[in-house]
C-alpha cells in the first residue's frame, strides 16, 4: 500500500463545533484518478480542503509522496506540487487569461508551459487578453485547471469542475481531463457528475454525511445499486 502519491489516513475535521469529517481515509496511487462522490453536503469540499489543510483535520494524518503534511501551511502544501482547482474556480476577475496564468507559473523540466496550454487549449489561447471577468462560466473552468497545470504539479485536487455548465462544456473539461490521465497525470475528483467521474475513474470513494460509505475499483462501483441509491440519490 505504500505506493500511493496521496494518503490520508482516519482524518477527523471539525467546522466550527461541526464534526464534518469523521474518521475518512483514502489513498490515490501515482497515475491514478480517484473520484470522491457524495451529494451536497457529504463532505467532499472539506475532505480536499483538509488535504491542503485549509480546514486542518484535528486527527488522522495526511501524507503526500510520503512526507507527513502535517504542520504544514496550505502555500507550502502548494509548492510540494499539489495544486487545488476550488468550486470557486478563483481566478483574478481584473487580470487578464495571460496575466492570470503568468503568475501561476512554475516551471518543470518537460513541464506545461504557457505556449503549451495556448495550443492545448485553443479557447483560452484566442482569450489571452482577456479580463478574467469576461469569460464565460466553461472558460473560467478551463482557466482555473490551466492555471493549476502551469503550477506543474504531481497531484491534482479538482472540486466539481462540471458544476454549472452545460453540457457540450462539460463534455470538453472531461476530454480534458482524460487527456491529462492519459498524459499519467494523478488526480482525485471531486464530481456530482456521476457519468463524468466514472469515465475517468480508476478507482471510486462514496462520502456519505462525512464517512467513507464504499470504496473500490470504478468497475465494481457500477453495480453498487443500493450504494448509489442511499449515497448518491440515483
Ligand atoms: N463553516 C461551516 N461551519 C459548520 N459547518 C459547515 C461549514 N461549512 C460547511 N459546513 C457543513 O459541512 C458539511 C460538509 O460540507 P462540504 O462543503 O464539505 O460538502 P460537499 O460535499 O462539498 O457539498 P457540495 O456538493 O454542496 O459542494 C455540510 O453539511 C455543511 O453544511
Ligand atoms: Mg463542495
Amino acid at each position: 500500500m505504500s505506493e500511493a502519491l496521496l494518503r490520508v489516513e482516519n482524518i477527523d475535521t471539525y467546522l466550527g463545533d461541526s464534526h464534518v469529517i469523521q474518521g475518512v481515509s483514502l489513498a490515490v496511487p501515482a497515475g491514478k484518478v480517484v473520484a470522491l462522490l457524495g451529494r451536497n453536503g457529504a463532505g467532499k469540499t472539506t475532505t480536499l480542503r483538509s488535504i491542503m489543510r485549509m480546514s486542518p483535520p484535528r486527527s488522522g494524518k495526511v501524507t503526500f509522496d510520503g512526507r507527513d503534511l502535517d504542520g504544514l501551511a496550505t502555500h507550502e502544501i502548494a509548492r510540494a506540487r499539489v495544486a487545488f482547482v476550488q468550486e470557486t474556480r478563483a481566478i483574478f476577475p481584473s487580470l487578464t487569461v495571460e496575466e492570470n496564468l503568468a503568475i501561476a507559473v512554475r516551471p518543470a523540466p518537460n513541464g506545461w508551459t504557457m505556449a503549451q496550454i495556448y495550443e492545448d487549449f485553443p479557447n483560452l489561447a484566442a482569450r489571452r487578453g482577456n479580463g478574467g471577468m469576461q469569460l464565460s462560466g466553461g472558460e473560467q473552468q478551463m482557466l482555473a485547471i490551466a492555471r493549476a497545470l502551469v503550477s506543474n504539479p504531481r497531484l491534482l485536487l479538482l472540486d466539481e469542475p462540471s458544476e454549472g455548465l452545460a453540457p457540450l462544456i462539460v463534455r470538453q473539461i472531461s476530454e480534458v481531463i482524460i487527456r491529462l490521465k492519459q498524459a499519467g497525470m494523478t488526480m482525485l475528483l471531486v464530481e456530482q457528475n456521476l457519468a463524468m467521474a466514472l469515465e475517468v475513474a480508476d478507482e471510486v470513494v462514496v462520502l456519505g454525511k462525512g464517512r467513507v460509505r464504499w470504496s473500490g475499483p470504478a468497475a465494481d462501483f457500477r453495480a453498487q445499486d443500493e450504494i448509489r441509491h442511499t449515497w448518491l440519490g440515483v
